[in-house]
């Protein structure tokens, strides 16, 4: 996992470069500035079509034909979040992505995460599902630091990381000794995205992570996933089935067709510089939520 690496963005001036030994600044001599080298995309669907079953009687295609691009913006991971019908292949995308299987490998086409064709999963990847998949015997501070163990860090270094986690997610310091059961379901999503992002991914896959709490918890999470998500400047893909949480959260959002998915719309949105709440009264807002809900409603009735 390259963590600590700084990401390769567009070359930035080197003041060292300039200093001679002493200390003083060489004079410059004007040369054309080279292009700097393009960068390869974060993650780039090349006509990928899935069929589940293929060649067989219950054969069963969930995806087809998706192309999308996700460059590699300087010092901004972009937020892409994906909306569309039950059974429409959200999932597989976001699997295929990941690199797991059966989603992986595509029926065909071609799946590229940072230019390279997805092998398998990967450290550069990391998922966080609806469902919460903390380890019942574990305790807090033990889930969050799970990948860390599996990474063969010492101990000394994954409870100073899974501390700092577990207060960035926002849970108490005395939550860490606590088991999942003892648990609200907004503080097992925290536990769910510190497990997570302890582990630095550049790239983050959210299977509707809020799906299961309610109203207010949601909006609190939401605030909070904004803020982690600043710091840490990863890619993010998010599955939800709310349009105001794909509208408020995303700084793009894809609308996918029903079974099996197209990609229908790809809408460049507002960046959530606001909390939830206040982003939801205004005006701009609501006229995208309503350009989407109608674009879904008329998805859902087959026009
Ligand atoms: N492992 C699998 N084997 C066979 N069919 C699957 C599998 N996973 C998903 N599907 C089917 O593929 C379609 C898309 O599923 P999924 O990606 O889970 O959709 P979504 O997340 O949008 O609800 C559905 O029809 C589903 O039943
Ligand atoms: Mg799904």
């Amino acid at each position: 996992m390259t963590s600590t690496a700084p990401r390769p963005h567009a070359a930035e001036p080197d003041a060292a470069a300039d200093m001679s030994p002493a200390g003083t600044a060489t004079n410059p001599v004007p040369t054309a500035a080279a292009p700097a080298p393009a960068l390869p995309h974060v993650v780039e669907f090349r006509n990928v079509t899935k069929t589940y079953a293929a060649g067989t009687p219950k054969a069963c295609m969930a995806i087809q034909d998706i192309s999308f691009v996700v460059e590699d913006l300087a010092d901004h991971g972009e937020f892409i979040t994906v909306l569309g019908p039950s059974g429409c292949g959200k999932s597989t995308i976001l699997r295929l992505i990941a690199g797991l299987a059966p989603q992986h490998p595509p029926t065909t086409g071609d799946v590229l995460v940072l230019g390279q064709p997805v092998a398998g999963p990967g450290a550069d990847r990391g998922m966080v599902f609806q469902d919460y998949t903390s380890f019942d015997h574990r305790t807090v501070l033990d889930n969050v630091t799970f990948g860390l163990e599996c990474r063969g860090a010492g101990r000394d270094e994954r409870y100073t990381l899974g501390r700092e986690w577990i207060r960035r997610v926002g849970l108490a310091a005395d939550d860490e000794r606590k088991y999942p059961h003892q648990l609200s379901g907004g503080m097992r999503q925290r536990v769910a995205i510190a497990r997570t992002l302890v582990l630095r991914p550049r790239i983050i896959l959210m299977d509707e992570p809020f799906g299961a709490l309610d109203p207010q918890t949601r909006m609190h999470m939401q605030d909070l996933l904004v803020t982690l998500w600043r710091d840490v400047q990863a890619t993010v893909f998010f599955v939800t089935h709310s349009i105001e949480e794909a509208v408020y959260l995303g700084d793009r959002v894809y609308v996918l067709s029903s079974a099996p998915g197209r990609l229908v719309e790809e809408r460049k949105v507002p960046p959530p510089d606001r909390p939830a709440l206040a982003m939801r009264k205004e005006r701009d807002f609501q006229e995208t939520v309503a350009y989407i809900r109608d674009l879904v409603s008329r998805l859902d009735e087959g026009a």
